[in-house]
């Protein structure tokens, strides 16, 4: 037994890049599911691993399983309700089953870019809520930038009409879900790690993501090309369980969390620029990337816009005019 035991331990710890955790602290394993390099997450969760264990050693140690490697955002808010996990950052498109609040976020053609939505999201009104799904036992701890949405598919998409008929594969919210049916696109829910194949065997013709994702997980390969559309957004929730973090001492508690407004303010400021440099990485592997003409843009707009009316009495129409007015 003691050697059947030991085997699994073992292909886990070669499998993933472990920190080596000692004895006596207190162990935070964070899930995540995009790739580590070059991806806004990715870089943030890593600092944030390197900082816990060089400052909190003896204290903390954050183990990070990046790629869906221990959960996919579908599993991870549950395991965090039973423990198994101690941090995680889900789009904010993956929070419908706990709280409504973020639906705002999926909108499309809210925010302008990323600045905007980082000036609500530090609004009292943002900031509040951080402390939205406390009576379903989560905390959220801080939003992570990725950056602006765009759309890629197996055909040429430059007017929005170009999609109708296509599958597209969606992350599982209802406010994406109508914008993809205003489009005439049938949205297909399905979890990250499951996107790449799902395209490249034609389960689903198109998808929609940031440069970062796009880039990191090959999706651009396995497209017709990507069309910089940016109407919507993808920003994360560092969240954790009440539980958890009522069990720490105030001091260690104080300190994670100093550290992690720091990472947060450091990596926030650079998500754009890592986008930016996924593009490009894009374009010089040989990814096609389409600009829309400002009639073809006028024309996305008006055919996704209407979904704000759908959603205007479950979201608050006060709360879709607060977002708004953090645009310049
Ligand atoms: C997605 O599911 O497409 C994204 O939310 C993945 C991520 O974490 O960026």
């Amino acid at each position: 037994t003691a050697l059947a035991l030991a085997v699994p331990a073992v292909t886990l710890t070669a499998g993933t890049a472990l920190a080596a955790c000692d004895d006596g602290e207190i162990v935070v394993k964070f899930a995540h599911v995009t790739n580590t390099d070059r991806h806004p997450k990715g870089i943030a969760a890593s600092l944030l691993q390197d900082r816990v264990n060089e400052e909190m050693n003896g204290a903390m140690c954050v183990e990070v399983f990046p790629n869906s490697t221990l959960y996919n955002d579908d599993q991870v808010l549950e395991a965090m309700l039973q423990g198994d996990v101690q941090l995680a950052a889900p789009s904010l498109s993956k929070f419908e089953a706990f709280t409504k609040v973020f639906q705002v976020f999926d909108l499309p053609f809210v925010f302008q870019d990323i600045d905007a939505v980082d000036r609500f999201q530090l609004s009292d009104d943002g900031q509040a809520m951080l402390d939205s799904m406390q009576r379903r036992g989560l905390q959220g701890l801080g939003f992570w930038h990725n950056g602006m949405k765009q759309m890629s598919a197996n055909v040429a998409l430059e007017m929005p009409g170009d999609a109708s008929g296509l599958k597209f594969r969606v992350q599982p919210s209802d406010v994406i879900v109508a914008q993809m049916e205003a489009i005439g696109v049938s949205p297909q829910p399905m979890a990250f790690s499951e996107v790449y194949g799902a395209l490249q065997t034609g389960v689903v013709d198109g998808q929609e993501n940031t440069w970062s994702n796009i880039y990191g997980q090959k999706f651009f390969e396995v497209q017709d090309g990507v069309t910089e559309t940016n109407h919507g957004i993808i920003d994360y929730l560092v969240v954790t369980s009440v539980d958890w973090l009522d069990s720490l001492d105030a001091d260690v508690r104080d300190q994670f969390m100093t550290i992690l407004a720091e990472v947060t303010e450091t990596r926030n400021a650079e998500a754009t620029a890592v986008n930016e440099a996924a593009k490009q990485s894009i374009i010089d592997a040989g990814g096609v990337v389409r600009q829309l003409t400002p009639e073809a843009r006028e024309a996305w707009v008006e055919a996704m816009k209407p979904v704000w009316a759908q959603f205007a009495d479950s979201i608050g129409q006060e709360n879709i005019d607060a977002a708004v007015s953090y645009n310049n």
